[in-house]
Order: C-alpha cells, then structure tokens, then sequence
C-alpha cells in the first residue's frame, strides 16, 4: 500500500492518483517518486486502466524535489540517485496521463506535470522552476520540456530567474490547456480523462506517440511515423467498429483490437 499517494480505480478507465504528503507540500522524496513509479508500471499491464490522473492538494500539486533529501547528497550520491530510475518510469508511461493542477507546481513538481500529456490548471495555481535560488537547476526535463512548451524566451525568463507564473499565463504561453475554478479542477480532468478512456486505446496510443515525435523531429520524419501509424490502424477492429458505428448512428463500443 502506497503511503504517499492515494490510489483511486480505474473508474471507467480512469485511474486517479493523489500525491499525498501534505506536511512537505507534496515535495517529491525518493519514497513518493518509488510509489508513483510502482503504481505506473502496475497501471501499464492494467488493461482496464486506459488514462491515469494525477493531482495534488488544494495547496500544491508540489512544491518540488524534496529539498532536504537533496541536501543529504553529494555529487556522487546525486549520480546514483535511484529517484532517476523513477524518472525514468514515469517517462516511459505509455497511456495519457492529465494532470490536475492547483497551488504550488514548482521545480520537479513542475517537471512532473510535464510530463502529463495534458495539464489542467485552477486558476490559483503557480508554476516555476525556482532551482536557481538554491544554486542549482532543473534536473528532470525542466529546461527542455518548458522550452518545448511555452517557448525560449519565457523558459528562460522562469529558468534563470526561478519566478514563477501564475496559471493564466501558462494557460496563454500553452503550458496548460485549460484552467477552472480551483473547486473545479480534479473533476475537470476526470471528465476529459473519461473522454480519453472511452475512445479506441489502440488510436490513442499512436495518435499520442506521433503527438511525442512532433517535439523531437524533423517534420519529414514527424509525417512518416504518423502516415505508418494511420496505416496500422487500418488492421484493427476498433476501426472497423468505429466506422460502422457511424454508418449505423450508434455509439462506438471500442475494446482495443
Ligand atoms: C522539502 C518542502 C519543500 C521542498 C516545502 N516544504 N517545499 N520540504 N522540499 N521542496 C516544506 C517546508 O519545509 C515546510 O515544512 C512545509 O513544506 C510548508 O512549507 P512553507 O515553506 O512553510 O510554506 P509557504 O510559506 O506557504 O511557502 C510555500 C513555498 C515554499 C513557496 C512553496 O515552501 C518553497 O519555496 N518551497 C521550496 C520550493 C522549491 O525551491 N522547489 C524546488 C526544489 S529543487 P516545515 O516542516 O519546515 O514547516 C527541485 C529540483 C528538481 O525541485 C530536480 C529533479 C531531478
């Protein structure tokens, strides 16, 4: 049993998991990360979970990696730092996760909720990469993913001054995709992950990993993996139930063949 998350589901393909360590403002330690991480690679075999949800509290989805475990570790503990390996999981995550996002989303907090497909946002919330006032940097993906998706010169502006920015920003530099009253955010997001969960997971699945290459290649490369893609599903028998379903005015019914 999980002591740092609160695991809910799946409920009609949704999986919802709370960061859950309200003394530290969910501060991501080695125990938390080794948690998600598990429940991810478990979520992966689950045929019934089709979308993950991840959020927070009220108070902060996380306020980062946790500071004191760091400073417990030198250059060579940060080299074998096992929190990379959960990193590493987490990345790998093959079904679309939403993150729902309120207070605090600072520095690995951040970095974590980009590495959801989509983020929702309360309109309270604070994303930044404040590393910089520690003398350090982002470490999990916080100068590439952010460039990638507010652009460089506002990555630059958080990264180098560690300032965070509120939600309506990131909503307009296209960190976010939607922001909601703060009451609202989780079933937000549960809403759209249900949307995500109904449709055909094998067109899901691909439709999302040509979304991924569109950020790391070219654009003739980007084309032909998403041209093979299409093709490929044109053997399964979701597209055929899809289609009929049209023709015949009625609810698709997809089970991921
Ligand atoms: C450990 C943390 C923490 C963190 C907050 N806490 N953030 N503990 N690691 N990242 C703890 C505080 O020590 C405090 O516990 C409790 O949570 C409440 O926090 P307060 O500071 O009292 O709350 P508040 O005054 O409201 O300020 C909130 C805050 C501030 C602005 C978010 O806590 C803050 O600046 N936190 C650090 C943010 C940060 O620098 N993040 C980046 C971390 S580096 P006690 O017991 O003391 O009362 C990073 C690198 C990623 O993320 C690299 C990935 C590989």
């Amino acid at each position: 049993m999980p002591n740092h998350l609160i695991v809910e589901g799946p409920q009609l393909g949704v999986l919802s998991i709370k960061l859950h360590r309200p003394e530290a403002l969910n501060a991501l330690n080695t125990a938390l990360l080794a948690e998600l991480a598990d429940t991810l690679i478990a979520a992966q075999d689950d045929a019934e979970v089709r979308t993950v949800v991840i959020t927070g509290s009220r108070r902060a989805f996380a306020a980062g990696a946790d500071i004191k475990e760091m400073a417990e570790r030198d250059l060579v503990g940060m080299l074998e730092d096992p929190r990379q390996r959960h990193w590493s999981t987490i990345t790998r995550f093959s079904k679309p996760i939403i993150a729902a996002v309120n207070g605090f989303c600072l520095g690995g907090g951040c970095e974590l909720a980009m590495h959801a497909d989509i983020l929702i946002a309360g309109e309270d919330a604070r994303f930044g990469q404040p590393e910089i006032n520690l003398g350090i940097m982002p470490g999990a993906g916080g100068t590439q993913r952010l460039v990638r998706a507010v652009g460089k010169a506002l990555a630059t502006q958080m990264v180098l001054t560690g300032e965070p920015i509120s939600a309506r920003r990131a909503l307009e530099a296209g960190l976010v995709s939607e922001i909601t009253q703060p009451e609202l955010t989780v079933e937000r997001a549960i809403a759209v992950a249900e949307t995500i969960a109904a449709k055909a997971p094998l067109a899901v699945r691909l439709a999302r990993e040509a979304l991924h290459k569109a950020e790391d290649t070219d654009l003739a490369t980007g084309l032909r993996f998403e041209r093979h893609a299409f093709t490929l599903l044109a053997g399964t028998k979701d597209r055929e139930e899809g289609i009929h379903a049209f023709q015949e005015k009625r609810p698709a019914t997809f089970n991921g063949h």
